[in-house]
């Protein structure tokens, strides 16, 4: 399973780097404005930034809601650095871009997606990675992990390559649940991955086992 951060916080992607575990980012223009990166020229310097930190993948999402507007966007961004992956909304516009982008060998993240079918088409039309929204189906009160399920199997019964990145990741327990379903990626805040590390009986434990080797050498 990679491990993708969700923010566009460059501390908080450098800490994630430094644990070792990194394999990518994700933005979106609503990270970027909680950041106070506002403006095409800021937004793609940041990019290039978080390319520089990160070893992996770096999703950058356009903007245009048009075919010839996305595509013109796209192949700028493709273009920034070797790490960007292109991040499409689903909407029909967005469906035919993939498509274009795959033909072209460029990488897409399918944004937004919130239903088996979106995910199916995105599949179809060459996405690299599928990115549906599990938190923001919760608080709708609707079963987010069940569609990261839906989708695994309509993936692996034709074997579509396209990697569902579990997406909206809130808390911990989404990471565990998406890695039970076999999710290929998930994408979540850096309190998702440092949650995964905690128990209080290896904080006990530990305690213990350094009490007893500094017994000997008091
Ligand atoms: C995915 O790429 C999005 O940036 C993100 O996961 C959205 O999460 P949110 O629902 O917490 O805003």
């Amino acid at each position: 399973m990679k491990f993708f951060i969700d923010t566009a916080n460059l501390d908080q992607i450098r800490e994630a780097q430094d644990l070792g575990v990194l394999d990518g980012v994700t933005t979106n223009p609503s990270l970027m404005a909680k950041e106070g990166i506002t403006g095409e020229k800021n937004i793609l310097k940041h990019y290039v930034d978080i390319c520089e930190i990160v070893d992996g993948d770096v999703s950058a999402e356009v903007v245009s809601t048009d075919f010839d507007g996305m595509v013109r966007e796209g192949e700028a961004l493709a273009k920034l650095h070797d790490q960007i992956v292109v991040k499409v909304p689903m909407i029909k516009e967005g469906v035919k871009a993939l498509k274009y982008f795959s033909d072209k060998g460029i990488r897409t993240n399918c944004t937004l997606v919130f239903s088996p079918g979106q995910a199916l088409l995105a599949a179809k039309a060459g996405a690299t990675y599928v990115s549906p929204f599990l938190g923001r189906l919760d608080d709708i009160s609707t079963d987010g992990l069940n569609l990261i399920a839906e989708i695994r199997l309509i993936y692996d019964n034709y074997g579509f390559n396209t990697q569902i990145l579990a997406a909206s990741i809130r808390h911990t327990m989404h990471v565990i649940d998406c890695a039970k379903l076999g999710a290929d990626v998930m994408t979540g805040p850096l309190s998702s991955i440092d949650g995964l590390l905690r128990h209080p009986l290896t904080d006990i434990g530990l305690e213990k086992f350094l009490a007893d080797y500094n017994k000997g050498n008091s």
